[in-house]
């Protein structure tokens, strides 16, 4: 199950790629926002990214006008690892090398067909493992500074 979840300047672009997951039947959970009307990406970000910590969404995809401020607001959340791409090498070594649990994507930055692209590859790459593993250990000490 994959957590979706946008503010207004991700809307669209967050419906354009329900359309593509639907196609592909790969379930997901819409956290919102369900209109384009104005909301906080820290509110968006935090409903998807609980459902990812406790287990009941694999990863989540993310969605504002840049793909930052989601991405900055889900990092706060312990044990999220989210990472904003726009391009298909760091979407798909974030995977490998972070084990990123969360996609960013910008609205207003990337479009449909680069998103598309984007989330394949995010949704279908396994993580390396090994000594990225400790890398990641150490990422996550830092959240109990
Ligand atoms: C909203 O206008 C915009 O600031 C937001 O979607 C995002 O780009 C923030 O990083």
């Amino acid at each position: 199950m994959i957590a979706l979840a946008a503010d207004h300047g991700g809307f669209a672009l967050k419906e354009q790629v329900k359309q593509w997951l639907d196609e592909q039947q790969i379930p997901y959970r819409d956290f919102g926002t369900l209109d384009g009307a104005s909301c906080d990406y820290p509110d968006m970000a935090a409903a998807a990214c609980d459902a990812v910590v406790a287990g009941s969404c694999e990863k989540a995809l993310l969605f504002c006008g840049t793909g930052i401020g989601i991405s900055m607001a889900a990092n706060k959340i312990k044990g999220i690892r989210a990472a904003c791409c726009s391009d298909y090498f760091s979407a798909k070594y974030t995977r490998m090398h972070n084990d990123a649990n969360a996609l960013c994507l910008g609205g207003r930055v990337v479009g449909a067909g680069l998103a598309i692209e984007l989330v394949d590859v995010f949704l279908h790459t396994a993580f390396e493992g090994g000594r990225h593993q400790r890398r990641i250990d150490k990422v996550a000490a830092l959240e109990n500074r």
